[in-house]
């Protein structure tokens, strides 16, 4: 049984309200049991959200983040954004989705994050889809330089200043205020309303954590909303010993754009790096197998970067746990990363046979 702390809600709901938002989507994403991926794995039941059903050209857990940032630049009047990522970033062609919706321009700064010369990986998938939707993209030549990257932007944010744009910069390095969170905030509103729906509890989340707006934001949601459900986020982008302190990091930045004391202890931190190997934007045997059980089972479709890579954090937690136990997986899409990565998918389905 669950029920709802309506002062709670109602403190989470006004503490959002501060912040402007842009609506890039309408409704909530699907909650989904997943009875195949269930009866194969043998153990805990698991459940999907479907954040890659939030709309906006073919959608993600972007999106959400993107409302708060968007609001942000309406609010100061800007008519032009400026945002880094990898070469296959989602947040990128979402930032060009979204320019789009609300009449922006947006640059892209793509960083060379994976070593790969594969033409798909630089034309296909996500690249496509920013050209197609009119972003104007330029390059960064290291993959790992965060604070670079964002001085980078700043002076091209700089020159279209001077040739009177009014800019807006979505940084890539923590140390900024993280409007991005206030999205995962939002979807675990939505997410204590459905658990009511449904009269259902979870014994765990399991979530990607990449730059950790995602993991952080709904951490400190459902703290906020007095709901004390284990996260684990599982590590799509960096180590867990360099992770932990950055999900910490992101809660008191929360706390300080919002104003309030942060409901997240240490103990609520709970990070899972064993997936990641062997890096970023790189598939491994267990992200394979994920990527067929949940497509051949389920027609859940996840990409090698991030979804893959989490459902195995969510499949081996399910393997381990009892039949009685729940998971709810969030889905946070990345679905054109698929076309970007077809060897290595040709590769995880030769394997699986
Ligand atoms: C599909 C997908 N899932 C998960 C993540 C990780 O989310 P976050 O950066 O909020 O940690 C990303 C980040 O780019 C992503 O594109």
């Amino acid at each position: 049984m669950t029920s709802i702390n309506q002062n709670l809600r109602e403190q989470t709901v006004s503490l959002l309200a501060q912040h402007p938002r842009a609506r890039l989507y309408n409704g909530d994403t699907p909650l989904e049991h997943l009875p195949r991926l269930t009866a194969e794995l043998g153990g805990a039941e698991l459940w999907v959200k479907r954040d890659d059903l939030t709309q906006l050209a073919f959608g993600g857990n972007k999106v959400r983040q993107l409302e708060f940032y968007l609001g942000q630049a309406k609010a100061q009047n800007a008519d032009t954004v400026l945002i880094t990522g990898a070469v296959q970033s989602n947040f990128v062609r979402l930032a060009a989705a979204a320019s789009n919706k609300v009449g922006m321009a947006c640059h892209i700064q793509l960083e060379h994050r994976v070593a790969t010369e594969d033409p798909l990986y630089h034309n296909n998938g996500n690249v496509l889809l920013d050209k197609l939707l009119g972003a104007t993209l330029h390059h960064f030549p290291v993959g790992e330089d965060e604070n670079g990257a964002d001085h980078a932007l700043q002076k091209l944010a700089i020159e279209l200043q001077n040739q009177g744009n009014k800019t807006f910069i979505i940084p890539l390095s923590p140390g900024h205020a993280p409007y991005g969170t206030l999205g995962y905030i939002q979807a675990a509103l939505e997410l204590q309303q459905q658990f009511e729906q449904i009269d259902t509890c979870f014994d765990q989340i399991v979530v990607g954590s990449g730059s950790g707006t995602t993991h952080a934001g709904l951490l400190f949601g459902l703290r906020l909303l007095g709901i004390d459900t284990p996260v684990i986020g599982v590590c799509v982008r960096r180590e867990a010993e360099l992770q932990r302190p950055r999900i910490a990091e992101r809660c008191e930045e929360i706390a300080h754009l919002l104003g309030c004391a942060s409901p997240v202890g240490k103990q609520d931190i709970i990070i899972e790096g064993q997936h990641l190997a062997p890096g970023y934007g790189v598939s491994n045997k267990n992200s394979d197998e994920a990527l067929r059980l949940a497509a051949r089972l389920e027609s859940l479709i996840l990409d090698p970067t991030y979804t893959a890579k989490s459902m195995a954090g969510a499949i081996e937690i399910s393997r381990r746990l009892p039949a009685d136990q729940r998971i709810l997986y969030i889905h946070t899409g990345g679905t054109p990363g698929v076309f970007a990565y077809q060897h290595d998918i040709e590769l995880a389905i030769k394997d699986g046979h």
